[in-house]
C-alpha cells in the first residue's frame, strides 16, 4: 500500500521542467583507451571538442564537469549537454559511447574465521603493507579503531594518491593513505559532509571488512561479540567517495576509477551497481574496471541484491569478479513469548532487553485512525499516518507487513512483530524491540490476540544460533544467468554477506533512520555490498603473496579453489554461487591458473559483437582487428568456468578451448576428473597435463554433448584438475536460455515494482551494493 503511494510520489518528482528551453544534463563522453605515447594534455582537447559542439555564448569550461585521463588508461570527459549536443558527440568517430549520468545505488568478524582465514596465519603479513585496496563507496570514518595506523610504516613509494580533506577535519594516516571525493551534480543532503568522511556507514563497513585492523571485543550492543578485522589488516586503504546520502553518480564513478588507477591501487572494490542490464561500454563500472584490468588491477564487484529472481545479476563483465552473498554459521533469532505460554521465533537483531515483565499486545488492524481515512486493512499494515496513536502507545503491535518500524515508533509503541515470508534468511537491526515472524506464525499470534480480552507478550533479546546449513546463498543475492553474455557464468563466487559485523560511522544511526539517535562504532548489516569486500580483501591477500599475478590469475586462483556449495541447499545452484564460497588460504596456492590478457578480452568482445572501429578506440591500438564479428561463441575466453546456453529444444553441443599456467610445483602431472550427470557427456582432451616448470602453459579442449534440451533450468557438472596436492575445480553448466524481457520497454519504476518488498530491502540492505 505505502509502496504504491511512494511510486506515485516518485513519478511526480521526476517530471522535469521543459518549458524554459532545453535542460543541460551531465553526460559522459567515453572515448576508449589513452593511446600510448600520446602526451597531449586531455583538458585542452576536451575543451576544443566542446567548443565545436556548443552554441556560441555557452562556455566550454563551464559545461565541463570532468576531464578524464589522469591515469592514462582511458579517455573521455563529462559535461553538461543538451540532448542535441549529446547526439552530436555520439556521431563522432572517436567517441565509443555517450552515457547519461545515472544514479547507482549502494548494493565481521567472525566471517574470516568461518572462511578459514584465521588470525594466526603466518603467510603474507609483511608484504601486505605494499598492497593498496581502493574502495569506491560512501567515504570512511578515519578515527575508527579499525583504521588505526599503529605500527604501520609510511605509504609504499609507488603511491601517488592524496588526501583531499575538503578543508574539513578529515585526516589520512599510514593506514588510510588516500581519500578523494566526487559529486558531479553538486547534489547534497543536509547531513552530507563535503569531504571523504562517511556519514552513511556503508564505506566504513566495507573498508574495515576488506582491510580493517583487528579490534578485540567489538560488538553491536553486546551481540556478535568478537574480534572484528579485515582480510589484510596490514594493507593500505584508499577511499574514493562516489556515494552520497542521495546516491552515486556514474560520472563520479568513472572519475574515481581514473584516479584509483593513477594513484596506484592494487585492488578495486565496488559495492554498488545498476539495477538493469547495460552493455559493457555503456556501463561506467565495466568501462572503469576494463581499463583497470589493462593496468594490472583487479576489480571486485557486488552481484546485487535483487534475488532470488533469475537474470538479476549486475556487474557481470568477464574482466572483473562478481560476488554473491551467503550465510555464515551464525544466525540471529529473536523470540516473542505470548501470555498463553506459546513462543514464536523470528529473525531480527534485537539488543533491547524488556526485562521479566509482559506488555499489552494489539493487532495493527485494531488501531484504526478513522479521521485519517483508515480502515482495518490499511492499519493492519501499520502505515504511518493511518494509526490511532492512543491505541498503539505503550503496546506491542502485530503488523501485516515489514513497513511499520517508523510508524510504531512515531505512535509511541513499545515493540513490533512484523509478518513476512520474504526474509527467511537475514536478520535486521531495529530502533526498538522487533522481529519478523512468518505469515503462518503471525496468523497464530493474531488468533491469540482475538481470543482473549487482555493479550500480552514480550520480545526477548536475540540469541546467536549455530547455522548448521551454512553456507547457503541468501535469498536477496542476485542470480544468474548473465543477462548480456549467457555463455559466461555469473556470479563468479560467493562470500559472507549476511549479518556482518564491521566498523560503522558514528555520524549515522545503526538502522539508517534519522529518528534513531543511537550511535555505534560497529554495526551488523547484510548485502552483496558486504560480501564484495570479503573477496576484495581475499584478492589483496593473494596479491600480497603473488605481487606479479595478473587480475585474471588472481581471479582464477580465487575461483578454482572456492569451496563447492551444495545444490540441494541452493536451488539455483551455480546461478546463485558460481564456483562456490571463497577459500582465501587455498587461493594463494592454486596449482594452475587460467590467465587472460587484454588481448583475450578483446577477442571476447569481437565475439560479443563489437566491431573493429569500436575496439580500436577501446584498445587505443590501430592494429586491433576483429575478424568474424559476433560469430562463434565466447566459449574460448580463458575463463575458469564453463557455461553453455541452449535455446529451448536446441542441441547442447559445444567445445571450449582453455589454457592453464603452472603456478604450483615445477614437475607436476595433473589429471582431469569430470563429474557430470548421466545425460551430459563431457570429454577433456588431453586428460593428463604434465608440467616441468613453473610458468609453463598447457592447453586442453572440453567437449560437451547433452543431446536435445527442453526447459532445463540448469545442469551442473564440474571438471577438476588434480595433481595429488592441488584441486583446480571449474564448474560447467548447461541450461536452456531464459529470454530476458526487453528492458528498454520497461521504465525503472515499473521494474522496481516487479520486486516485492524492495523498500525495506533498500533501506535495510543499503542496496547499492547492489
Ligand atoms: C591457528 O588457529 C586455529 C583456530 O584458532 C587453530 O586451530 C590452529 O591450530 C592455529 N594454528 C597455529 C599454527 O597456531
Ligand atoms: C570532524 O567533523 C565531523 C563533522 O563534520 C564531526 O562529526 C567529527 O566529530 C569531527 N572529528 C573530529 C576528530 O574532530
Ligand atoms: C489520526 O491521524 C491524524 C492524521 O494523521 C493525526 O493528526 C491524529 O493525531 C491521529 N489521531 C490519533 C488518535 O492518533
Ligand atoms: C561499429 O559499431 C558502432 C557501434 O555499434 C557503429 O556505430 C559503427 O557504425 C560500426 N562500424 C562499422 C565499420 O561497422
Ligand atoms: C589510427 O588510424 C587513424 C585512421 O586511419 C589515424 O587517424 C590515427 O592517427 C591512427 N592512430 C595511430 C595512433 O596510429
Ligand atoms: C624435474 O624433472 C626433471 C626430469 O625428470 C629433473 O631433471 C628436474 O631436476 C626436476 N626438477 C625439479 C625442480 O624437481
Amino acid at each position: 500500500m505505502s509502496f504504491f503511494l511512494s511510486l506515485l510520489f516518485f513519478s511526480f518528482l521526476s517530471l522535469s521542467p521543459q518549458c524554459y528551453g532545453e535542460e543541460r544534463k551531465v553526460r559522459i563522453i567515453y572515448m576508449g583507451k589513452h593511446k600510448s605515447g600520446s602526451s597531449a594534455l586531455s583538458l585542452p582537447s576536451h575543451l576544443a571538442m566542446l567548443k565545436k559542439v556548443l552554441p556560441s555564448g555557452v562556455s566550454s569550461a563551464e559545461t565541463l564537469v570532468y576531464s578524464y585521463g589522469r591515469s592514462k588508461s582511458f579517455k573521455g570527459f563529462a559535461a553538461r549537454l543538451t540532448d542535441e549536443e549529446a547526439a552530436k558527440f555520439s556521431e563522432m568517430d572517436d567517441v565509443v559511447s555517450v552515457l547519461p549520468n545515472t544514479k547507482l545505488k549502494l548494493h565481521t568478524t567472525r566471517s574470516w574465521d568461518f572462511l578459514g582465514l584465521t588470525q594466526n596465519r603466518t603467510v603474507g603479513l609483511p608484504a601486505e603493507r605494499d598492497v593498496v585496496v581502493g574502495l569506491l563507496d560512501t567515504g570512511i570514518w578515519p578515527e575508527s579503531v579499525s583504521f588505526s595506523d599503529f605500527g604501520i610504516s609510511s605509504a609504499p613509494s609507488k603511491w601517488k594518491g592524496k588526501c583531499e580533506t575538503g578543508g574539513t577535519n578529515f585526516t589520512c594516516n599510514n593506514k588510510i593513505i588516500g581519500a578523494r571525493y566526487y559529486n558531479s551534480e553538486n547534489e547534497f543532503d543536509p547531513s552530507d559532509v563535503k569531504s571523504p568522511r562517511d556519514t552513511e556507514g556503508h564505506g566504513t563497513h566495507t573498508s574495515s571488512t576488506a582491510a580493517g585492523r583487528p579490534v578485540w571485543d567489538a560488538s553491536y550492543f553486546g551481540l556478535a561479540k568478537g574480534v572484528a578485522r579485515g582480510a589484510v589488516p596490514e594493507a593500505r586503504i584508499a577511499m574514493y567517495k562516489v556515494c552520497w546520502l542521495t546516491g552515486c553518480w556514474s560520472a563520479d564513478i568513472l572519475a574515481a576509477f581514473d584516479d584509483a588507477i593513477a594513484d596506484g591501487v592494487d585492488i578495486i572494490s565496488v559495492s554498488l551497481g545498476s539495477d538493469f542490464p547495460l552493455q559493457y561500454f555503456e556501463d561506467p563500472i565495466a568501462i572503469g574496471s576494463f581499463h583497470a584490468m589493462e593496468k594490472g588491477i583487479l576489480t571486485s564487484n557486488s552481484a546485487g541484491n535483487s534475488g532470488p529472481f533469475p537474470i538479476t545479476v549486475s556487474n557481470y563483465a568477464p574482466w572483473s569478479l562478481t560476488v554473491a552473498a551467503s550465510s555464515t554459521d551464525r544466525k540471529f533469532v529473536t523470540k516473542v513469548a505470548l501470555g498463553n505460554g506459546n513462543t514464536y521465533i523470528g529473525l531480527s537483531i534485537n539488543n533491547f532487553n524488556m526485562g521479566q515483565s509482559v506488555f499489552p499486545l494489539i493487532y495493527g488492524g485494531q488501531a484504526v485512525n478513522v479521521s485519517a481515512g483508515s480502515n482495518e486493512l490499511i492499519s493492519s499494515y501499520c502505515i504511518d499516518g493511518f494509526m490511532n496513536t492512543e491505541k498503539v502507545e505503550g503496546r506491542l503491535v502485530l503488523c501485516n507487513s515489514v513497513l511499520g518500524e517508523e510508524t510504531i515508533l512515531n505512535a509511541k509503541g513499545l515493540g513490533i512483530i512484523m509478518s513476512s515470508d520474504d526474509f527467511p534468511d537475514v536478520a535486521f537491526t531495529f530502533m526498538y524491540p522487533a522481529l519478523i515472524v512468518s505469515t503462518q506464525d503471525a496468523k497464530e499470534i493474531l488468533d491469540y490476540i482475538m481470543s482473549t480480552s487482555n493479550p500480552i507478550a514480550v520480545i526477548e533479546v536475540s540469541d546467536e544460533w549455530l547455522d548448521a546449513l551454512a553456507p547457503t546463498v541468501v535469498s536477496f543475492s542476485s542470480r544468474g544467468p548473465n543477462p548480456i553474455t549467457p555463455d559466461i557464468l555469473k556470479p563468479d563466487l560467493t562470500a559472507p554477506g549476511v549479518d556482518i559485523l564491521a566498523a560503522w560511522s558514528p555520524a549515522a544511526s545503526p538502522t539508517g533512520f534519522p529518528e534513531d539517535e543511537r550511535r555505534v562504532d560497529f554495526n551488523i548489516i547484510s548485502g552483496t555490498s558486504m560480501s564484495c569486500p570479503h573477496v576484495s580483501g581475499a584478492a589483496a591477500y593473494v596479491k600480497s603473496v603473488h605481487p606479479t599475478w595478473s587480475p585474471a590469475a588472481i581471479k582464477s586462483a580465487l575461483m578454482t579453489t572456492a569451496m563447492p556449495m551444495d545444490p540441494r541447499k541452493n536451488e539455483d545452484a551455480e546461478f546463485a554461487y558460481g564456483s562456490g564460497q571463497i577459500n582465501p588460504v587455498q587461493a594463494i596456492n592454486p596449482g594452475l591458473v587460467f590467465d587472460a590478457s587484454e588481448k583475450d578480452y578483446i577477442t571476447f568482445l569481437c565475439k560479443q559483437g563489437y566491431n573493429t572501429t569500436t575496439l580500436r578506440l577501446v584498445t587505443g591500438d590501430n592494429s586491433t582487428i576483429c575478424t568474424g564479428i559476433g560469430v562463434g561463441k565466447v566459449w574460448d575466453l580463458n575463463y575458469p568456468s564453463f557455461s553453455l546456453s541452449v535455446p529451448d529444444g536446441g542441441y547442447a553441443y559445444g567445445s571450449f578451448y582453455r589454457t592453464v599456467t603452472n603456478v604450483g610445483l615445477p614437475n607436476s602431472t595433473y589429471q582431469a576428473i569430470v563429474f557430470s550427470p548421466e545425460n551430459l557427456k563431457i570429454s577433456v582432451q588431453p586428460s593428463i597435463l604434465t608440467f616441468s616448470q613453473v610458468g609453463e602453459k598447457k592447453s586442453f579442449v572440453v567437449k560437451v554433448n547433452g543431446g536435445k534440451l527442453f526447459q532445463q533450468p540448469i545442469i551442473s557438472a564440474c571438471i577438476t584438475w588434480f595433481d595429488g596436492k592441488h584441486s583446480v575445480r571449474t564448474p560447467l553448466i548447461v541450461y536452456t536460455t531464459i529470454l530476458p524481457f526487453d528492458m528498454s520497454d520497461v521504465d525503472s519504476d515499473a521494474l522496481t515494482s516487479l520486486r516485492p518488498n524492495l523498500p525495506l530491502a533498500r533501506k535495510k540492505l543499503r542496496i547499492g551494493g547492489n
